[in-house]
């Protein structure tokens, strides 16, 4: 079965190994019509969801020219598939999600579009993984309240995350001995009592932020690992492994990761955890996982293709978008 589908991207110099090229370049491996388009060009022409897009004829390799988008405001409606790999900027965020959400009753997508909005986040992880898998988990803007729970108990230690960040962004490891705790914390919470102070809440407004807070997992740093899930497959990832000096595994810090192996328990925990995204509308996600705890999942453009294929030297795009468009088939998504 042949499909034509959308994929949405930022328009880009050239093409790096990731999603962006690997994605729509095993596609069209695969025999579908892909189409690549600006997701910051999207707009609304007489009641049509339109964007600027590209046909693709050929494989983009990493170092290849992003091509010109040739069909200007051409319809984004007019497709089987629509799978989003990027966002927007946080300014154009909510019109962004709005004209992906008009589409999206028109056209299915891989992870629908309320899912991406909603569920990419820190805040929202407990709506698909089981409360036993998620560390102790708490979001707030109170700095007196978070205060008084890192101080509750000496030997528990916290990971304090932006809500909508990525790439290890502002996360802080703070315990109750930690003398740079209150600066992280109040960091973390939009450092409100000094900009009140230095400019009054009149002239500055609101200044509380809110912040994830997840206790640390014992075992992190002896089997952190990234999943890619299609539909309920585990299909690929990394190990990853932490600097002596840091306490995030992020990749694009520069650590280390190998190939991706799971045990049998982990492998039955990830299909399962595959199966609630898919109820939830999400087909493609990367997670974090030091099991049995889920740290956060990716749902945009998660890293996973690109460090496995360099990690193993083995290409997995084609099985791996097989298996999205076969759950998706499975689930009545797309014919
Ligand atoms: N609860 C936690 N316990 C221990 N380490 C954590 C925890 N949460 C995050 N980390 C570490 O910090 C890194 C970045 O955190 P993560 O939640 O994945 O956010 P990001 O979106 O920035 O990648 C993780 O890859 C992991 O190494
Ligand atoms: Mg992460």
């Amino acid at each position: 079965m042949s499909y034509k589908i959308l994929v949405l991207v930022s328009e880009a110099a050239k093409f790096r190994l990731d999603n962006h090229s690997i994605i729509p370049s095993a596609l069209h491996r695969e025999g579908h019509d892909v189409h690549i388009g600006d997701i910051d060009t999207l707009c609304l022409h007489d009641n049509v969801v339109v964007v600027d897009r590209v046909q693709l004829n050929e494989e983009y390799l990493t170092g290849h020219d992003f091509p010109a988008l040739s069909e200007s405001y051409a319809s984004a409606e007019d497709f089987d598939l629509v799978w989003v790999l990027t966002g927007t900027h946080p300014e154009a965020l909510a019109d962004s999600f709005q004209l992906l959400w008009l589409l999206n009753r028109r056209v299915p997508f891989v992870n629908d579009a309320s899912a991406l909005f909603y569920l990419n986040s820190k805040i929202t992880l407990g709506a698909a993984v089981p409360a036993e898998h998620l560390p102790s988990s708490y979001v707030s803007n109170d700095f007196e309240y978070l205060t008084e729970l890192v101080e509750s108990d000496e030997n528990r230690t916290w990971v304090l995350k932006p809500t909508n960040e990525g790439c290890g962004a502002g996360v802080y490891f703070v315990n109750k001995n930690e003398r740079n705790r209150p600066a992280l914390l109040q960091a973390a919470t939009g450092n409100a009592v000094p900009r009140y102070e230095m400019y009054s809440r009149n002239i500055i407004g609101l200044s509380k932020r809110y912040t994830a807070v997840q206790e640390y997992i014992p075992n992190v740093r002896s089997n952190e690992k990234r999943v890619i899930i299609a539909g309920d497959v585990p299909v690929c990832g990394f190990r990853r492994f932490h600097f002596d000096n840091d306490d995030r595994a992020n990749v694009t810090l520069g650590t280390k990761f190998e190939g991706l192996t799971l045990t049998p328990e982990e492998d039955a925990f990830v299909r399962d955890l595959g199966k609630r995204m898919m109820d939830l509308g999400i087909f493609y996600s990367g997670i974090d996982m030091a099991y049995p705890y889920i740290m956060e999942f990716n749902l945009v453009n998660p890293g996973g293709l690109n460090y496995s294929f360099r990690a193993t030297g083995v290409d997995q795009s084609s099985e791996t978008v097989n298996a999205v468009l076969a759950a998706l088939r499975t689930a009545g998504k797309i014919s």
